[in-house]
């Protein structure tokens, strides 16, 4: 029998086993992980390796260098992982990997490996979006949450709000029109002489500044549910640079606040509207701006105020890792998704 024919008929076994351990890649970007998750929920073990130091003296990530860095710690994530899941390679039931969106050849790297994985072990490979990874790790944080439900999926890269209409099944309702939030937060981080990345950071000094300093438009967008932070950036970036010119000072933490105050603005606006459209009891953030202060405090409060259920990433979740990736390979493995070992890196797979 060929590889696909065995694995086919060993994720048909896996539908009524009961415990499934996921051994789960990502490699997408600039964090190398790896993770083994159980039944789509559990997470056993959580390895993630950043290579934002290698990356931050360029002001970003340089792909060439992120690709390299990937061969160098793909394996030691794996050891890792199963080292703290305690667990062997014959103990892993399914080998699950990011295959897009992302950098090609930091993705190549993640494939590869899980494909060598997967053709070794004889186990089935599942190919993960990672949009849709940064969606599930709000199921690993709640026990509870099933869709349907709404979800703000806000990163370095996207910007979607969407429907879980059900496992694996996305109606989009918005996106962005230009720029990705985290993109966003990253160039007006940069203006206020913040290393790379600069998102979390600028969240640090918005926490003690006055969002009411320095007034920016709001963002314009053509569908009711899209968004747009292209303009607010360039307003942000034009009034940092006439202060200087002026030889005028705004203190850095109220410029932060400013600028996240206007973004978060956006982003709940439209949520919620998006939200209440559509007759919603349960709204969900995921993706690495979920982790913004500011954001997770609004949210709260609307969604309150609404009597809407609001799901949040715990902190550790909210950017790229493995676990969030082997949660979605179940859902995939369930519904008999598998790959054959001709899976290539989709740099620009949708999820809609
Ligand atoms: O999801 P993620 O880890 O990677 C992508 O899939 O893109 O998101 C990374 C992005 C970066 O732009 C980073 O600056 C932003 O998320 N970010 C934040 C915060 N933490 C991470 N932005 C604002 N506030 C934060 N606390
Ligand atoms: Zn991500």
């Amino acid at each position: 029998m060929s590889y696909i024919d065995v694995c086919r008929e060993k994720a048909a076994q896996l539908k009524t086993k009961e415990k499934v351990n996921i051994l789960a890649i990502e490699s997408s970007c600039d964090e190398t992980a790896a993770a083994v998750i159980q039944n789509g929920r559990v997470i056993l073990s959580n390895e993630v390796f950043s290579q934002i130091p290698l990356h931050a003296l360029y002001g970003g990530v340089v792909p060439e260098i992120a690709s390299r860095a990937h061969v160098d710690a793909v394996d030691r994530m794996v050891d890792h992982a199963l080292k703290e899941a305690g667990l062997t390679f014959d103990e892993i039931d399914a080998i699950g990997v990011t295959c897009g969106p992302g950098l090609v050849g930091a993705l190549l790297t993640g494939v590869s490996c899980a494909k060598g994985l997967a053709y070794a072990l004889e186990k089935p490979l599942i190919p993960v979006n990672h949009i849709e990874g940064h969606i599930c790790a709000n199921y690993l944080t709640h026990a509870e949450l099933t869709p349907p439900f709404l979800c703000l999926v806000a990163s370095g890269g996207h910007s979607h709000i969407l429907m879980v209409e059900d496992y694996g099944v996305y109606r989009l309702l918005g996106c962005t029109q230009d720029d990705a939030a985290g993109e966003a937060f990253d160039k007006a981080a940069r203006v206020l002489h913040l290393p790379y990345p600069g998102g979390p950071l600028l969240d640090k000094l918005a926490q003690k500044g006055n969002p009411h300093a320095l007034k920016l438009p709001m963002a314009h967008a053509p569908g009711p549910y899209d968004l747009s932070f292209s303009g607010l950036k360039t307003a942000f970036i034009n009034a940092v640079h006439k202060l200087d010119q002026r030889g005028e000072t705004m203190p850095p933490e109220d410029l932060a606040a400013s600028f996240q105050q206007a973004v978060v603005d956006a982003l709940l606006s439209k949520t919620m509207q998006a939200a209440l459209d559509n007759h919603v009891k349960c709204v969900a953030l995921a993706g690495g701006v979920s982790a913004n202060s500011g954001l997770r405090a609004a949210f709260t409060q609307a969604c309150q105020k609404a009597h809407m259920k609001l799901y949040m990433p715990e902190l550790k979740l909210c950017g790229d890792n493995a676990a969030m990736i082997g949660s979605a390979a179940y859902y995939r493995l369930i519904r008999g998704e598998i790959a054959d070992l001709d899976l290539n890196a989709k740099p620009a797979l949708r999820l809609v």
